[in-house]
């Protein structure tokens, strides 16, 4: 039986990657799409998500625009993905419907209740709509089975991890409203999605998809690929990919529990997730964060849905 899930992102190349995956796995039930600021502005990330799903031939699957802005500060954009939030790729068609009506923390509220089991959701943006869910409707947590979210930073073991990471720093006040509502979250950092990088054995393997979804995700990823190429020199990380993958495989990644704080004051480490794993100040574990991954089982994973 596939898994239902709900999906929370900020499409965003490697977010769109990640809604392919959603759609295309026979393991997976993509019960709704919300979205949210961060890559770009709200408006261009549920167009991006609109025109993603109706692309790959899911506009049955719908989808319901959230926060166009942080829930205590100003938007921060990400910069890795164009002004469209989408760029690299003519094939895409313009959106042919737009959003629901109903925001996305009323749908993602309205799904949970209903649902006869605790929903998994999968977020890979800013958290946003899930700290405003938690604010207005604190009811339906504990509908949510699991909080799968692409984000934050643990370890900095490598010199191409940067010190905060962009979904926790563009919102970390809603991160720390998620994290103090006991939301079962599951963190996926950059400790394992830097691990998982867009190099020519990956091109290669994807050059090899002759199909349209295969040429459009190619002219993504090439274009995705310059930020991290120029700042970093290294290939574009499939952050969301793979945090969308534990929803079909949770081995892919092993995970601890830990307390997590959120920064909001510093200068340097604001919006830095700081995990705590010998409970130093007395506070108890809110969250399980993700230590290691396999890559080559996830590559292989990500290549065999988009084929
Ligand atoms: O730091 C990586 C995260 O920021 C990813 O979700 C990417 O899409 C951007 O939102
Ligand atoms: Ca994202």
């Amino acid at each position: 039986m596939p898994t239902p899930i709900l999906y929370d992102c900020d499409p965003g190349h490697d977010d769109a990657i990640a809604l392919v995956m959603a759609h295309r796995s026979p393991d997976i039930e993509l019960l709704g799409v919300t979205t949210t600021c961060g890559n770009a502005e709200l408006e261009k990330t549920t167009d991006n998500a609109i025109r993603v799903l109706d692309f790959v031939g899911a506009s049955d699957v719908p989808v319901a625009a959230g926060c166009a802005r942080p829930l205590a500060r100003p938007l921060v954009l990400g910069t890795a993905d164009g002004p469209s939030g989408l760029e690299g790729s003519p094939y895409l068609p313009k959106p042919s419907r737009g959003p629901l009506k109903q925001h996305a923390v009323d749908f993602l509220a309205e799904k949970l209740a209903a649902s006869p089991d605790p929903l998994l959701v999968v977020a890979t943006g800013p958290l946003c709509n899930i700290g405003l869910l938690v604010l207005k409707h604190p009811h339906v947590l504990p509908k949510v089975k699991e909080l799968i979210w692409m984000g934050g930073v643990f370890y900095r073991k490598s010199e191409i991890i940067t010190p905060t990471e962009f979904n926790a720093f563009c919102d970390p006040e809603a991160l720390k409203l998620v994290l103090d509502a006991r939301v079962p979250i599951t963190m996926i950092g950059l400790d394992v999605t830097m691990q998982v990088l867009i190099e020519a054995p990956q091109y290669k393997e994807l050059a090899a998809i002759d199909t349209p979804l295969g040429r459009v995700a190619m002219d993504w990823l090439k274009f995705y690929e310059k930020l991290h190429r120029n700042s970093m020199g290294v290939g574009g990380a499939m952050h969301d990919p793979l945090a969308l993958a534990l929803a079909i495989d949770p081995t892919l990644v092993r995970t601890r529990p830990a307390h997590i704080g959120v920064d909001l004051s510093g200068s340097y480490t604001f919006g830095a997730t700081v995990a705590d794993f010998w409970h130093d100040r007395g506070e108890e574990d809110n969250a399980r964060i993700a230590y290691d991954v396999d890559a080559d089982r996830f590559f292989k994973l990500m290549f065999d849905l988009l084929r």
